[in-house]
């Protein structure tokens, strides 16, 4: 089976109403990321940060798959796919997709402040904040924030390195190093980008279709279809 590496980004779940970063009413509008995703904003106002996460929780249990993450999923049954996503809902697992990439985390976990890997499913959508690990300290959201390390991108470098096709959804590429990866994909990949907007990042050589994620899908499917 021929391998296909999909990276997605917040405009693969606006179709589940779940809202982006950077387009018009996107959670860039309404906070600021230096005082809701940042260590030094858990540091100084852990109130915010932890309503922030939460609001979001709740959002995403309110939410579900859209016909792209089930198309995406569907891939599977004919190419060997690996999802690497920036985005930290589920929404990839819960269509079906077997193999994802949380390159910035989970939402629906959490985590011990003093020991990274002391990661916890959270029952419900909501942090109560002062809940402690097992070795006593607060337990935040399992979230990359800005300034901190981005310990599946050894992993997800890896897995562009062994791509034939990579589809990439719903993302500005504006943050790194999630960014960088397209250019770690083989010089001899087919690359697709599924998108309403053009990319600022310059891409090549690569196959823009200008649609939504489940749109966009529709007709990758069609054309993957043909080369299976
Ligand atoms: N279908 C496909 N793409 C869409 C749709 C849609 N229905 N709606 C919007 N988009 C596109 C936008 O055109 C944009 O290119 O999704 C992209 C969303 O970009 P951002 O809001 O910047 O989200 P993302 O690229 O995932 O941000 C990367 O930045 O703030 C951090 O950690 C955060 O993981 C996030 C990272």
């Amino acid at each position: 089976m021929k391998k296909i590496v999909v990276i997605t980004g917040a405009g693969m779940s606006a179709e589940s109403g779940l809202k982006t970063f950077r387009d018009h009413d996107g959670l860039w509008e309404n906070y600021r990321v230096e005082e809701v995703a940042t260590p030094e904003a858990w540091e100084a106002n852990p109130e915010l940060v932890n309503r922030f996460y939460n609001e979001r929780r709740k959002a995403l249990y309110e939410s579900s798959p859209n016909k792209g993450h089930k198309l995406v999923a569907e891939l599977e049954k004919y190419f060997d796919v690996e999802v690497i996503t920036q985005n930290i809902d589920d929404l990839h697992e819960q269509a079906g997709s077997s193999k994802v990439c949380h390159l910035h985390g989970e939402l629906k976990k959490v985590r011990s402040s003093i020991d990274p890997n002391l990661i916890y499913d959270l029952d419900g959508w909501e942090l109560k904040l002062g809940d402690k690990c097992e070795k006593g300290s607060l337990l935040r959201p399992h979230i990359v924030w800005f300034g901190e390390a981005v310990p599946e991108i050894e992993r997800a470098i890896m897995l562009m390195g062994e791509a034939e096709i990579v589809i990439i959804i719903g993302t500005s590429l504006a943050v790194y190093p999630a960014a960088s990866l397209v250019h770690y994909a083989p010089s001899n990949a087919s690359i697709f980008l599924i998108d309403p907007k053009e990319p600022k990042m310059n891409l090549g050589g690569i196959t823009h279709i200008a649609k939504g994620a489940s749109e966009g899908m529709e007709d990758l499917m069609k054309k993957l279809k043909t080369i299976i």
